[in-house]
Formats: C-alpha cells, structure tokens, sequence
C-alpha cells in the first residue's frame, strides 16, 4: 500500500493517508466528519449516531490519536476520527480527511466556561475564536479570522434545541496550551508567564464564553480550504468559579455535547450535504 504523503499519482483511491491510516475507498465517499479529541469518544459518538438514527458503525482505522469509524445510516456515511490534543495534531487530521473527499468538519470536544451564568452539562457553540494557537498561523496571518461556517452554526443550535440542552453560541479563547494559556497556575511551575497573565479576565470581560484547545486551528483552516467547518463543545468545569473538575461534570458535559452534534446531524444532511 502506498502514502499518500510520497506519492503524486492523481488517483490515491487505494492510497493510504500517511497519519490516518485511512483510504478514500474506506471512507465510502462520505462527505462529513464528526471530530473528537479522545479517541476513547468515537465508539461513544457511534453509539449515539445509532441510538437517534440506527444503522451500523465499523471501526476502519487507529494509529496513533487517530481512531476512526464509519457509521451508515440510510443513504449518509458519516466518518468519525478523533485528533488528539490541540492544533498540531488536529491540522494532519483535516488535512488528510479532505484529500480523502470530506467537506464538512464538526468538532465535538469539552471545555471550561469562563462566563459565571453557564452551568456544567451546558453546550457552547463556537461562531468564532480567539487564535491563541500556534497551527492556524501556518495557514492564515493572524488578522485573518476563525469563524464557524454559518449552517453548522445554525444546524447545531437546531439540535441543541431538539436535545433540549441548555445552549449558548458565542466566541471560544482556543489555546494550544492547558496550563499557560488558559492562566492555570495549579501546575508544575506554578508560573504563567507576564504575557499570559490576566487572559481569564480579559476574556471574559470581552465576552468570550469559554477555553479549549483546537476550534480556532479547525475553523481558520476550513475557512481557508473553503470547507465547512463547526464546534461545539460540553461544558465541564467553570473556571469563573475555580478549577475542579468532577469525573460526573466530565461524563455530563461529554454526553450533552455528543448528544447535540449528533441531534445536529437530521439538519445537515436535510439541508446542507
Ligand atoms: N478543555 C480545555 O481546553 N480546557 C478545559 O478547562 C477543559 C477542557
């Protein structure tokens, strides 16, 4: 089997993504894919998609971080890969996943609120974030912005609303660090560098609703690449009210955020795909 990566015949049909491990032929022409950071989530995704849906999931590939699935329902095909952690990671994912045929990229991931009125188990839905990534700048200047495609947008408050789910649509502060970047001085050095300091407040005075790791990577590159691109995210923790994150609060806000892209789904493939 050949790489991808080595290769420039025009037909990689049979030809393997170097990371994903994955062929076009595998993915059965599908043009969506849902996007967790643990691959742990991709069987609890499927699962999901099957319980609202029906039809049948495969797992087709894992190397490394990226464990992927493909779940059948009625006429659709749905790929679900997981990234790993933060936009690094994340770039190779997209990356590969659209020289395979995808169009459209949902990340399902977890998040900490920063805003006091959102409470654990609630769902942000990303419109745009704030670029406190490395990655995103290897495709766009920073001037340029990360913003969801309005359809996801729109498609994943329907779910919200279906799921009946506590919702909130808003700007994401997406750091490639958990520790610094997110202003956690609960860590090793217990140090957060000058630049660093004081980001919690400023956001959340300028009305960012919450921290995660890869939104604005995956919505800068959809953006460029002219694909479709969306977050939502589960809330676990919130930091406006300290740092303490429960094993429950994380099943919660995993669960609602997994039931909500999945309930977002009936709209996609109704009016965008
Ligand atoms: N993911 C993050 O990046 N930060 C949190 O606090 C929780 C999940």
């Amino acid at each position: 089997m050949k790489y991808r990566i080595f290769n420039t015949e025009v037909d990689y049909r049979m030809q393997k993504m170097y990371h994903l491990n994955l062929t076009k032929y595998q993915i059965k022409n599908s043009k969506i894919a849902l996007i967790p950071g643990d691959p742990f989530r991709v069987p609890k995704i499927c699962e999901e998609i099957c319980k609202q849906y029906g039809g049948t999931n495969t797992e087709i590939s894992w190397k490394r971080e990226y464990r992927t699935s493909l779940c059948e329902i009625d006429n659709s095909t749905i790929v679900v890969t997981s990234s790993g952690i933060g936009g690094p990671s994340l770039s190779i994912a997209i990356e590969e996943l659209a020289m395979l045929g995808i169009r459209t990229f949902i990340r399902i991931g977890t998040t900490s609120a920063i805003q006091g009125y959102i409470s654990i188990g609630d769902v942000i839905i990303t419109t745009g974030s704030v670029r406190m990534d490395g990655a995103s700048k290897h495709y766009a200047p920073v001037e340029y912005p990360a913003v969801a495609n309005y359809e996801i947008i729109n498609s994943l408050i329907n779910g919200a609303i279906k799921s009946q789910i506590q919702y909130h649509v808003g700007i994401t502060a997406s750091s490639d660090t958990f520790y610094p970047g997110q202003e956690r001085s609960e860590s090793f050095s217990n140090y957060v560098i000058k630049e660093l300091r004081g980001n919690m407040q400023e956001w959340k005075r300028l009305n960012v609703l919450n921290y995660e790791m890869e939104s604005s990577t995956l919505l800068t590159m959809c953006s460029v690449m002219g694909l479709r691109g969306g977050c939502i995210t589960g809330v676990i923790g919130n930091r406006a009210y300290g740092e303490n994150i429960q094993e429950d609060s994380l099943k919660l806000g995993e669960n609602n955020g997994i039931k909500v892209a999945v309930a977002s789904l009936e709209h996609i493939l109704k009016t965008i795909l």
